[in-house]
């Protein structure tokens, strides 16, 4: 089994009556279920080797060299902003409790109070500092002082799919059973088109397994909803997948739309899960024209350290003249002939009824999509 980022499966937790009385006594800080999911994401794994929030030698390194500051690869901050009025109320060395609605979902132990540089931030992570990319307007949006120290998971923060839902321990138990010794991680935020059933069909052939792991949580408007994400997959996944090679679990964090710098930090988490290879195609994690189609590929050439191996593919098209879903590399046809598996018009069609066509996008998940009244984020 593929070892963790870092050599260890992190593993803070602490679920007894005891410390959740004891986090009741403690300064509250309230958090919201996006924070509350990335700190189960700490707690369990998902994200060795962090045992908490960055302190700030971490977090400058990371913004630098996209690196922790024991060279690590690791891309993009996991931080805690706090406001002018909480750092009155806290100092170093404190413990405080991180409570979603009436829950105490972790206790942080305060090691470092510090100010950063939100042009640097987005410029190092997002490669923009416009605030029409979604990363970067979410990023103005915070406080300006970050908190940094290891945290102790409380309370697992409630999921929207318990079904679905697996810890990096269980995904390697899982992987074991299975009898897979590779096993490729895919990463997504959409309701699957053929284009996406080619590329992971396409790295499956050449892996024991395949781990298609959406991504659950906070994402822009117009991105596919949570739900219909999963009604999705579970269409595919009864209609085209064998289960003997092919599973699904959620990952429960937010997008950040860093396109390249999030392309390493998927791969990191699938890692964690026990892959062994991970999907890389076009513009992934990527929004509007930020980014180039294959940088997500390229950045990958900095970090030969990741120990987790990238499958690339060029971006998946319909030929008509091939008959079949092809890409640059084995079709010889012009444009003419090519049908794109284009997100706009399939999200047109959607959102007017209508069952994209099946070349597109099989009839049965977008007969699941269509169940939704309005299936995007609004
Ligand atoms: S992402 O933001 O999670 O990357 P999406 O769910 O669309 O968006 O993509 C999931 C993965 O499939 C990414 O690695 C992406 O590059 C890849 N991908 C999506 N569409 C295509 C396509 N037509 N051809 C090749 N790869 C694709």
């Amino acid at each position: 089994m593929i070892a963790p980022h870092g050599g260890r499966l992190v593993e803070r937790l602490d679920f007894s009556e005891r410390k959740r009385e004891e986090a009741r006594e403690m300064p509250r800080k309230e958090i919201n279920i996006d924070m509350a999911r990335d700190l189960g994401n700490i707690g369990h794994g998902v994200f060795s080797p962090l045992e908490g929030y960055l302190t700030r030698e971490d977090f400058e390194n990371v913004l630098e060299e996209g690196r922790l500051s024991n060279d690590l690869p690791w891309t993009i901050p996991v931080v805690l902003d706090v406001s002018r009025e909480e750092i009155d109320k806290i100092i170093e060395g404190d413990e405080i409790a991180l409570f979603y609605r009436d829950t105490p979902i972790a206790i942080l132990n305060v090691e470092e109070i510090y100010p950063y540089d939100k042009k640097k931030y987005a410029e190092s992570v997002f490669r923009t500092t416009s605030i029409e990319h979604p990363g970067v307007a979410n990023l103005m949006k915070k406080e300006d002082h970050l908190v940094g120290g290891k945290i102790t998971l409380l309370n697992d923060p409630p999921t929207m799919f318990p079904k679905y839902k697996l810890w990096p321990k269980e995904t390697r138990i899982l992987f074991k059973e299975k009898g897979w010794k590779t096993v490729v991680g895919f990463q997504t935020r959409n309701a699957p088109h053929v284009g996406h059933e080619y590329v992971q069909k396409t790295a499956l052939t050449f892996v024991d397994g395949l781990f298609i792991n959406p991504l659950i949580g906070k994402k822009k408007k117009g991105d596919f909803r949570d739900e219909v994400i999963i009604s999705a997959y579970e269409a595919l996944f009864r209609h085209y997948y064998p289960k003997n090679t092919a599973t699904l679990s959620i990952l429960e964090t937010e997008m950040r739309y860093a396109g390249p710098r999030e392309a390493i930090f998927h791969a990191i988490i699938r890692k964690n899960f026990g892959c062994t290879h991970f999907i890389v195609g076009r513009d992934h994690a990527g929004v509007g024209k930020f980014y180039g189609p294959y940088d997500a590929q390229e950045i990958f050439y900095e970090y030969p350290d990741l120990k987790i191996t990238p499958l690339f593919f060029r971006s998946f098209f319909y030929c008509r003249k091939c008959g079949s879903v092809v890409n640059e590399k084995i079709c010889p046809h012009g444009p003419e002939h090519h049908v794109n598996f284009s997100g706009t018009r399939i999200r047109e069609m959607l959102l007017r009824g209508e069952r994209p066509p099946e070349l597109m996008m099989r009839p049965e998940v977008a007969d699941a999509i269509l169940q939704y009244d309005n299936p995007f984020v609004e």
